[in-house]
């Protein structure tokens, strides 16, 4: 006779849900958008669903997501080619893409929160994160430059600005520099542990950003490496970070458990642009469900630690969510 049996907890759909033990919900979603010049929408080939939008656009399509209980929206701006150069000087500008879709989402959304992107790569002719100096990125040339970008964008109404650059040093240096231009407000959610990723391709298709030479490895994690997160998160809590981020995903769900045990931090995950293309593309073959598999990888990457999931499927789970 069997006298342990697992599966009684299973029995019926109200024993599941009592026994549950993670949740998922929109309000735990983020959705990253790109942003450009325009007029109107171009779509990005590797990332369906999704294009480089115009401000008008991008204020309708983060409405769209904010109604369906989604909180946040992260923005990465398609800057044109003219105005890049290798200090990515634009970033600064005031009235420049990144600026003034900023300021139209907090004007026509006040209560969204919008997270801003801070890295040279969008403005860079050379496509890195950093300043290029005799074929190296600069750390310490890099970081005053993105402490000024940050409030730049902190000025335009920015709620949380994310450097994902991996530079050293950077979250005390956007700490200060937030503070001394009387933000102290604004939040700081730090890429500590971001690895050098092949699942970041269709991004760098939807910015035109991939690295016009060489790759992101002196700046960015190997993919080999957990215990070397535990340095980044400890130095980026001692610097002032609010919420720290691993990144990508499902492939790394390892380390966002091993984060999410050692900070009391609140831990965000990028569940990436390759993550999201892999699903479209099963899906669009008929080998995979797209709207269970978006749903199961959120939802597992809830139970490895994550706290705050940013997602391109962020309308569609929060739709999904909205039927359950
Ligand atoms: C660059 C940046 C990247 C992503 C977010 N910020 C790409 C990179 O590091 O090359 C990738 C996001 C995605 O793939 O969805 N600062």
């Amino acid at each position: 006779m069997i006298s342990n049996r697992p599966r009684r907890n299973r029995v019926s759909a109200g024993v599941r849900g009592l026994v549950r033990e993670t949740s998922l919900a929109a309000s735990h979603l983020v959705l990253p958008l790109f942003v450009h010049e325009g007029p109107g929408a171009h779509p990005i080939a590797s990332m369906p669903g999704h294009a480089r939008l115009d401000v008008e656009l991008l204020v309708q399509k983060s409405r769209e997501a904010f109604e369906l209980g989604v909180p946040a929206v992260a923005l990465f701006p398609a800057i044109a080619d003219g105005l890049k150069n290798p200090r990515g000087t634009e970033s600064l500008n005031a009235s420049g893409l990144l600026q003034r879709a900023v300021r139209a989402l907090k004007s026509a959304l006040p209560e969204l929160v919008v997270i801003t992107d801070v890295a040279l790569d969008p403005y860079s002719s050379d496509g890195h994160d950093g300043v290029l100096v005799d074929d190296r990125i600069d750390n310490d040339e890099t970081v005053p430059l993105l402490a000024k970008m940050a409030v730049a964008q902190a000025l335009a109404g920015a709620d949380v600005v994310a450097p994902s650059d991996m530079m050293d040093g950077r979250v005390g240096a956007i700490r200060r520099a937030l503070d001394e231009a009387g933000k102290p407000d604004v939040l700081i959610c730090s890429y500590s542990v971001k690895y050098a990723s092949a699942f970041y391709g269709p991004f760098r298709d939807a910015l035109d950003s991939a690295p016009r030479a060489g790759d992101k490895k002196t700046y960015q994690m190997d993919p080999a490496n957990v215990r070397e997160c535990l340095r980044e998160v400890r130095l980026d809590e001692q610097e002032g970070a609010d919420w720290l981020m691993v990144k990508p995903g499902l492939p790394y769900a390892d380390v966002v458990r091993a984060v999410s045990e050692i900070s009391e931090l609140p831990v965000a995950v990028y569940h990436v642009s390759g993550e999201y293309a892999m699903l479209k593309a099963a899906a669009q073959n008929g080998w995979m469900d797209f709207d269970k598999c978006l749903i199961e990888s959120l939802l597992c990457l809830r139970r490895a630690g994550a706290d705050i999931i940013f997602t391109y499927g962020a309308i569609e789970a929060a739709r999904l969510l909205k039927k359950a």
